[in-house]
C-alpha cells in the first residue's frame, strides 16, 4: 500500500504527461476558465456525468456568464436552468452561496477557507476550484479520483471513512506544487476515461508501471445491482388543472425530493374542489426514477376555459406554456405539460 519515493514523485509526472496528449478536448468548462464558471461546472459535476452536463453548463453560462451577473437571480431561476438535471439543491447551494458572497464577500472567493464556507463546497470542490481556476497546489477526492488513487495504492480497507482517510492522505501526497492545473484535470480524465468503474484500460494507462493494481482488477457489479433491487417505489397522486395555456402549480413544501419546486396539486382536498369546476377530465400515469426511489406518478388533468384564483396556504401560480422554462420543475413533468 505504502509507496517509495521514487513512484510518489512518478505519478503526478506521469498525468501530467499523459493529460497534454491524452486530456479530454471539447469540455466547455476548459476554455476561457473563470473561478466563477470553475464552481458551477464544478456543483454541476458532482453528481452528473460529463455529457449530461454539457448542455446545462452552456446554457447556466449563457444566461448568467459572470459572477455579477447572477447577482439578481432568484433561486426559482436558478433551479429553472437546472430543470432535468436532478439533485436541485445543488441549484439551491448556488442560490445560498451566491447571497452569501455577495455579503460577506463582495467577490468570488479566492481561497480556500472561504470557499469552504459556501454552501455545496466541500473539501474535494473546494480543491477543484483552486487548483484549476488558481493553479494552486489543492488536492481533491471525487469519486473519479478515488478509483484511480485507491488501485494505484491498493487501498482496500472495508470501512467507507478509514478508507477516505487513507485516500485523502494519498491525495495531498501525490498532489504536485507545480502544474496542478494539469494535474487535477488529468486525474479526473484518467479516472472516467482509462481507470474506468469496469474494464479498466490498462494497457493504455500512463501509471501502468507504478500501479499496483496494474491488470489484476476485477470488477464487482453485486453491490450495484443490490442498490437496484432494493429501491422502494412512491405512488403520488397529483392534479394537474389547466387551460389551453396555462398550468396551476404549486411550489413543494416536502423536505424530501423535488422541495421547491414547482408542480401539480398534490392535495386531496384541492382536487375535489378543482374537480365541480373542469370542463374535461383526463388521466395519464407515468413512471419517474430517481437515484433512490422510483416514483409512480398518476395525474388527473383537469380542463378549465379560464385561470381561477384559488384558497390555499400553498404558494401557488399560473404559468403559461411560453414561460415553461423560465419555471423551477421537473423535467417529468415538464415533459408532461408539453404534451398535453
Ligand atoms: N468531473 C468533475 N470535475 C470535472 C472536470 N473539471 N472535468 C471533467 N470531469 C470532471
Amino acid at each position: 500500500m505504502s509507496k517509495s519515493i521514487q513512484d510518489k514523485d512518478r505519478l503526478s509526472d506521469l498525468v501530467i504527461e499523459w493529460y497534454g496528449s491524452h486530456g479530454r478536448e471539447g469540455l466547455p468548462w476548459r476554455k476561457n476558465i473563470t473561478p466563477y464558471k470553475i464552481w458551477i461546472s464544478e456543483i454541476m459535476l458532482q453528481q452528473t456525468q460529463v455529457k449530461t452536463v454539457i448542455p446545462y453548463y452552456i446554457r447556466f453560462i449563457k444566461t448568467y456568464p459572470t459572477f455579477n451577473s447572477l447577482i439578481l437571480a432568484s433561486e426559482d431561476q436558478i433551479i429553472a436552468l437546472w430543470s432535468g438535471l436532478g439533485f436541485y439543491r445543488r441549484a439551491k447551494n448556488i442560490y445560498k452561496a451566491k447571497e452569501q458572497i455577495k455579503n460577506s464577500f463582495k467577490k468570488f472567493p479566492d481561497n480556500f477557507n472561504d470557499l469552504m464556507s459556501l454552501p455545496g463546497i466541500g473539501e474535494s470542490t473546494a480543491g477543484a476550484i483552486m487548483s484549476i481556476a488558481y493553479n494552486k497546489s489543492y488536492p481533491i477526492l471525487d469519486a473519479n479520483v478515488k478509483r484511480v488513487l485507491a488501485r494505484y495504492s491498493n487501498v482496500t480497507e472495508e470501512s467507507a471513512s478509514k478508507k477516505n482517510k487513507a485516500l485523502w492522505e494519498i491525495s495531498r501526497k501525490e498532489t504536485p506544487i507545480n502544474n496542478v492545473f494539469d494535474y487535477t484535470q488529468g486525474v479526473m480524465d484518467l479516472g472516467s476515461t482509462i481507470c474506468k468503474p469496469k474494464d479498466p484500460l490498462c494497457t493504455k494507462c500512463p501509471i501502468v508501471s507504478i500501479c499496483d493494481s496494474a491488470f489484476t482488477i476485477v470488477t464487482d457489479n453485486s453491490k450495484k445491482e443490490k442498490i437496484k433491487k432494493d429501491k422502494s417505489q412512491v405512488n403520488i397522486n397529483f392534479t394537474l388543472a389547466h387551460t389551453d395555456n396555462e398550468y396551476l402549480l404549486f411550489k413543494r413544501n416536502e423536505k424530501t425530493f423535488w422541495e421547491g419546486l414547482w408542480l401539480p396539486s398534490e392535495q386531496p382536498k384541492i382536487h375535489k374542489i378543482f374537480k365541480k369546476k373542469s370542463c374535461s377530465e383526463a388521466h395519464i400515469n407515468r413512471k419517474h426514477k430517481l437515484t433512490h426511489l422510483d416514483l409512480n406518478m398518476s395525474i388527473t388533468l383537469l380542463r378549465y376555459n379560464n385561470s381561477f384564483d384559488i384558497n390555499s396556504n400553498s404558494e401557488y401560480r399560473w404559468v403559461k406554456k411560453i414561460d415553461i422554462n423560465n419555471v423551477g420543475m421537473p423535467a417529468p413533468i415538464k415533459k408532461i405539460i408539453l404534451e398535453i
